[in-house]
């Protein structure tokens, strides 16, 4: 049983071949997920003058050497056959004028290493195809519009799980495994690039049945979402925008980033969503200027522009509001290399996992190519498993449902994302998370974003020295 449809859930169904899975996800057909919305593309050393382990250099420079050094490695090594892989299941990455694959540059990369496709819409071109594979597959059985809640145990084993169908009908399903690939947390963020249901909502259920967490205090920022006043869910504007020349600037014009970092610009993303934090604090905006860019640009963005021009901003004549805003969990459920959790029968992938691959602070364009590889490892692990007959069940041994648990009221839930946005953005300090934290544990009782905020805002707390995303304004030494 896979519960998720981003890239990381489909890849592992794919690769169950040919025992059965049956897929569960709350859209309809899978469209809600971070996955799609993904612009950059991704990372690989294809470049006959890059190599993996520049690639590699790159991700623990962004992750602040708090990454795994095995996971980065393998990560980095697996990941030009990742593309191919995409390729070989019909993903078209975009080509330059010679036929090569036109490799974008994006934050923390020390050379251009991202392959994309439609231009900025490399996730909907990612997940169209591999939808399309999943719907011709005969082993995967789809079902959309089901919210898991509940999760069945026996002894200590996860054997099923408890649906709830968008009538509000329950169901119930026995599994051999079941697979959390339920994304991440930036919706529970006042503002998120993510979609409303990144909301952690397999986090708090891995947590209820007591699979260990690690790292839940990394939550990377992205510095430029549209600035849309009042919005929660805001669309991205893709830092391959400033690879290709656009740069950050202040009401009157100066460079945010300049003197800041060598890269400026294109320095690794906490830095530089600090100081689009910092510019929203100071005078309530920050810019991004794609106005000097090739004339022509537009055609390689198509996404920014429909999302700018939607928004009553034409980039080429205009500068684009941005907002820094929630935009990828580096924690999550600790899993090992093949996405084992610490509970039996229980496995998680993508976003909700946390493998120490990203360490500290993602680099750009490295978790599409995470949910394609640790995806289909996992999928590849369980299909041995099936093929030797491995269960985690027991032969007798007493059942119970483990649920998530109520969800708060939508008001509490609004004040809940203004509490972590502040207390827990891109700067962080002791006051601020102990008085969050105070309010979320009395929350706690009311729904389970509450509790998983308070579990959060504590890591955050004993997390005393600044390290990638976890800055913290009380702390002069970075850890
Ligand atoms: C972006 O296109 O700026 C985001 C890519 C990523 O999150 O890796």
């Amino acid at each position: 049983m896979v519960v998720g449809g981003g890239v990381a859930g489909l890849a592992t169904a794919l690769a169950l071949a040919p025992w059965p899975v049956r897929l569960l996800c709350r859209a309809h057909d899978g469209s809600d997920t971070a996955s799609v919305l993904a612009q950059g593309g991704i990372a690989a050393a294809l470049d006959s003058a890059d190599t993996p382990v520049a690639h590699a250099l790159d991700t623990l420079a962004a992750g602040a050497q708090h990454n795994d050094p095995a996971m980065v490695r393998w990560l980095c090594q697996q990941a030009p056959e990742a593309v191919r892989w995409l390729q070989a299941q019909g993903v078209a990455f975009d080509r330059d004028a010679a036929g090569r694959l036109d490799l974008g540059r994006e934050g923390g990369h020390q050379v251009a290493r991202v392959a994309h496709a439609g231009g900025d819409a490399s996730g909907a071109a990612v997940m169209a195809v591999l939808r399309q594979r999943v719907q011709r597959a005969a082993h995967i059985q789809w079902r959309g519009d089901v919210e898991v809640d509940t999760l069945l145990l026996r002894d200590s084993a996860v054997v099923g799980v408890r649906f709830r169908d968008s009538c509000g009908r329950e169901q119930e399903m026995g599994a051999s495994a079941v697979v959390l690939a339920t994304g991440g947390i930036g919706a529970l963020f006042a503002r998120t690039s993510n979609p409303p249901g990144a909301d952690g909502n397999g986090l708090a259920l891995g947590l209820r049945v007591g699979a260990r967490a690690r790292d839940i205090e990394f939550v990377q920022f992205h510095p430029t979402a549209l600035d849309i006043a009042g919005s929660h869910c805001l669309p991205l504007i893709t830092e391959a925008l400033r690879g290709a020349g656009a740069h950050l600037q202040d009401g009157a014009g100066r460079r945010l980033m300049a003197g800041l970092h060598p890269q400026q610009d294109l320095a690794p993303r906490d830095i530089v969503a600090r100081q689009v934090w910092h510019a929203h604090r100071r005078e309530g905006a920050a810019w991004l200027d794609a106005r000097e860019l090739k004339p022509g640009w537009e055609s390689h963005f198509p996404t920014v522009l429909a999302a700018c021009l939607a928004h009553g901003i034409d980039p080429r004549t205009q500068r684009i509001p941005v907002s820094a805003a929630s935009h990828f969990h580096m924690g999550g459920l600790s899993v090992d290399a093949d996405g084992r959790t610490s509970v039996a029968g229980l496995y998680a992938v993508g976003e909700v996992a946390c493998n120490g691959v990203h360490g500290a602070n993602r680099l750009a364009s490295n978790s599409l190519l995470e949910g394609v590889l640790c995806g289909r490892r996992l999928g590849v692990l369980l299909a041995d498993m099936c093929a030797q007959n491995v269960s985690h069940k027991t032969a007798s041994g007493r059942y119970r449902w483990v649920a998530r648990g109520i969800g708060l009221p939508s008001a509490l839930m609004a004040e809940l994302r203004t509490t972590l946005w502040h207390a827990a953005g891109p700067e962080r300090d002791a006051a601020g998370l102990r008085q969050a934290a105070q309010a979320c544990a009395q929350w706690a009782g009311q729904g389970w974003q509450a509790w998983l905020a308070h579990e959060l805002l504590l890591a955050a707390g004993s997390r005393t020295h600044s390290l990638g995303s976890h800055h913290r304004a009380d702390s002069a030494v970075a850890g």
